[in-house]
């Protein structure tokens, strides 16, 4: 996939590879009274691979991942799920197509165990009683589905576990839920080395399950080892989009800090 265009090339069909990716974006534009936060961007998220979204602080991360999960509405543009244009107007629009994020806060109820916390809202029943035997039967085929071996018991409260296991019941969650796009806002910013390569293992074993994952990262190491594919915002605008193997991370970093002016011709700027 390296082949097809340069960093700067960016925003084309021909950056994903083979098949349609499983959400396009396009032209997404959202403002916030005098603040623009999204100028037309483009963004693909093909399934089978991560997608990492890089940006310095305010570059609007965390507004386009809110846009794809219904909690923010676009001004302007197009979003495209399996060739199909759709509307996201709600999270539980998000959720209905296959949409699960994690926040960095994670929204979970530390009070509630692991279980509990997994079919939050979408508890089963038998009759009129919870079924707790299938819950918790489907929580642990998940979570080892996910190799996640270090959990000791899945009715720990969740606020008894570490940051890294918290970010992996979030994430087997998502995965309970037949998702096809996980997006992931900066999960590994409050976790140790030990716990970073846990939920890097895990966001890999996604893509393997062929899901497609976006990932928020600062992190370089992070983008560098878990990543198929980069896409830059700088100010508001994709600036750059291509395959892991046309950046290196001094690339990366210009594109970071100046949105790629830095650069020299062949046009900095994704999106026309
Ligand atoms: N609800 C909101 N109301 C007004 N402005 C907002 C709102 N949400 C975000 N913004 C603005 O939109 C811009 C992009 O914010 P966003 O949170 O997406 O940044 P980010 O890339 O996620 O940054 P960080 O790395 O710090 O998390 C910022 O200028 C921010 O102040
Ligand atoms: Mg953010």
């Amino acid at each position: 996939m390296a082949e097809e265009t340069s960093p700067t090339g960016a925003v084309t069909d021909k950056s994903v590879g083979n098949g349609q990716p499983l959400l396009r974006l396009r032209d997404i534009s959202k403002h916030f009274g005098a603040v623009q936060a999204l100028y037309g961007v483009d963004l693909d998220l093909p399934s089978g691979q991560v997608t990492a979204l890089c940006g310095d602080n305010g570059a609007g991360k965390s507004v386009l991942t809110k846009t794809i999960a219904g909690i923010h509405q676009p001004d302007t543009g197009q979003m495209i799920w399996e060739g199909r244009e759709v509307h996201i107007r709600t999270p539980g629009d998000a959720a209905a197509l296959g949409i699960e994020t994690v926040y960095q806060d994670l929204a979970l109820a530390d009070n509630l165990d692991i279980v509990q916390n997994m079919f939050l809202g979408r508890e089963r029943l038998s009759g009129l009683l919870l079924n707790e035997d299938s819950m918790e039967q489907a929580a642990k085929e998940t979570l080892s589905g996910l190799h996640v071996t270090t959990v000791r018991s899945i009715r720990q409260p969740v606020a008894t576990l570490s940051g890294g296991q918290r970010q992996a019941v979030a994430v087997a969650k998502a995965v309970m839920w037949n998702s096809k796009l996980v997006m992931l806002d900066e999960p590994t910013a409050a976790l140790g080395v030990a716990q970073t390569r846990m939920v890097l293992d895990l966001i890999k074993r996604l893509k393997d399950h062929g899901l497609a994952v976006m990932v928020i990262s600062h992190n370089l190491n992070d983008v560098f080892e878990a990543a198929d594919r980069v896409a830059v915002l700088h100010l508001g605008r994709m600036v750059a989009q291509d395959a892991i193997s046309a950046f290196d991370r001094q690339s990366v970093v210009d594109f970071l800090t100046t949105g790629g002016s830095a650069r020299e011709v062949g046009g900095s700027s994704a999106v026309a």
